[in-house]
């Protein structure tokens, strides 16, 4: 079942290739934040090239029952008259968060600290994933959650009315639970701390500077320390969201994979926690290469240009580099089908808690369309076939997953017999353009019926 709505089956063939320019949307991580540090801002903050893919529409929707008002102008232009810091209203029914991790997490997180109570909830995807990393150190500035079994929405969070800071070490490494700290830290006085062992991404940490808070950065030997001065007020901005890398990922790794490919993928935010998929394509031997590389608004921006690369070789993807590219196994497991030899990826058992167990979908689905591979819980191995050698033939499950989704869908586009996944509605959730995108490219991608 698709998050919201009826199945979509969707089928992509070969046989073409991809050629043009691939506008990719927004930055969903960025679209978040964006949304949600409005809403903690006194005045009107404006955002333009935000995501509107369901993940973000909900955090909006969110945000408006906190009591901020969130608009689109016609240009596409969003504005978010804040609240400020402390200023978040209860709001008067359930929250749904639908299909969305980040959206969840670091909502709870900003309302932890203010003395309101909100039930979340989500689809079955979110509804099964874990909170408790979450709710474990938003318990230490005094908020209480009652959850299901396991720490799994729906879930009550009931603010705490009197927060102290925190000092909190991130157990895994997640920019999802720094930034819940981080937002809690908003509304507590004093300096809140978070450290963690390796850096991920950190757009919450330059929003935050962006908006006038005080956050103070630190390489030290225990890790990353960010330390925030809470009770800010923070000042709203104009916000110009770059696009997406990890949706990028998505037609630069079609064009590495499809014979005769030449494709364009401009205006993409190279933010260094976030490009390792780019870094182990080029190691792998993709024709890639970053042109006009410039800055734009505090972050690296380049044109990605990618061509078909026949002669890809596997690699073994160091684990340290997994939290700049946590999204981008499941597409770069496609690009290791077509690859000569064997891809190993280590350090990624965070992929088994996302939108779906990312390595079990990948695994179950690579197998029918005829490609080995093995797993451990923190590993996942795929034997390439070099180009165009995958069987294919087969119907994936999505799992209620975007990127699984798109990951397959892609692979069909360069595998000998058609794969199909039998719901691409999830796709909406982050790349809501994605099928007309590709058919402009050129890409076979048709919806069955259902
Ligand atoms: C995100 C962080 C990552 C990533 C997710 C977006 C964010 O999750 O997988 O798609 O915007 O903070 P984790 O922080 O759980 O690794």
């Amino acid at each position: 079942m698709s998050a919201h709505g009826a199945p979509i089956p969707m089928t992509a063939r070969a046989g073409r290739s991809l050629t043009g320019t691939a506008e990719v949307p927004g930055d969903k991580s960025i679209s978040h934040r964006a949304i949600i540090l409005g809403a903690m801002a006194v005045g009107e903050t404006r955002v333009t090239g935000l995501l509107e893919g369901q993940d973000v529409l909900d955090t909006a929707r969110a945000m408006r029952a906190f009591g901020a008002e969130v608009s689109r102008d016609d240009d596409g232009t969003w504005h978010v008259h804040g609240v400020g810091v402390g200023g978040f209203a209860e709001p008067g029914n359930v929250i749904d968060c639908g299909n969305s991790g980040t959206g969840v997490r670091l909502i709870m997180g900003t309302m932890a600290t203010s003395p309101i109570t909100a039930t979340f909830t989500g689809d079955a995807s979110l509804n099964g994933r874990p909170m408790g990393r979450v709710t474990d150190p938003l318990a230490l500035f005094g908020t209480r959650a009652y959850g299901r079994q396991g720490g799994r929405l729906p879930m009550t969070v009931v603010g705490a009315a009197d927060p102290v800071p925190v000092r909190y070490t991130v157990p895994v490494p997640s920019a999802q639970v720094k930034s819940a700290v981080l937002l809690a830290g908003l509304n507590a006085p004093g300096e809140t701390v978070v450290i963690e062992a390796e850096a991920t991404r950190d757009h919450s940490e330059r929003m935050l500077a962006g908006f006038g808070a005080k956050v103070q950065i630190d390489d030290t030997s225990e890790g990353r320390v960010i330390t925030l001065t809470g009770q800010p007020e923070l000042r709203p901005q104009v916000i110009a969201v770059p696009r997406d890398p990890s949706s990028a990922a998505f037609p630069v790794c079609a064009a590495l994979i499809c014979e005769g490919s030449d494709v364009l993928v401009p205006n993409i935010g190279l933010n260094p926690t976030r490009a390792g998929l780019f870094e182990t394509l080029i190691e792998m031997g993709a024709d890639l290469t970053y042109e006009n590389p410039r800055e734009e608004g505090g972050e690296p921006v380049a044109d990605l240009r990618a061509r078909f690369s026949p002669n890809m070789r596997g690699i073994e993807v160091p684990p340290e580099r997994a939290p700049s590219m946590i999204d981008e196994y499941p597409i770069l497991s496609v690009v290791a089908a077509n690859a000569e030899g064997t891809t190993v990826m280590r350090g990624v058992k965070e992929l088994r808690v996302k939108e779906s167990d990312r390595i079990d979908a990948m695994a179950r689905g690579l197998e029918l369309c005829g490609v080995t591979v093995a797993e451990t819980e923190d590993s996942f191995t795929v034997e390439g076939r070099g180009a165009g050698g995958v069987p294919g033939g087969a119907t994936c499950a999505a799992r209620l997953d975007h990127r699984i989704a798109m990951s397959f869908l892609i692979c069909g586009m360069a595998a000998q017999a058609a794969v199909s996944v039998d719901d691409a509605g999830p796709i909406a959730t982050s790349f809501p353009i994605f099928e007309p995108l590709m058919r402009g490219l050129g890409a076979d991608l048709v919806r069955d019926a259902g």
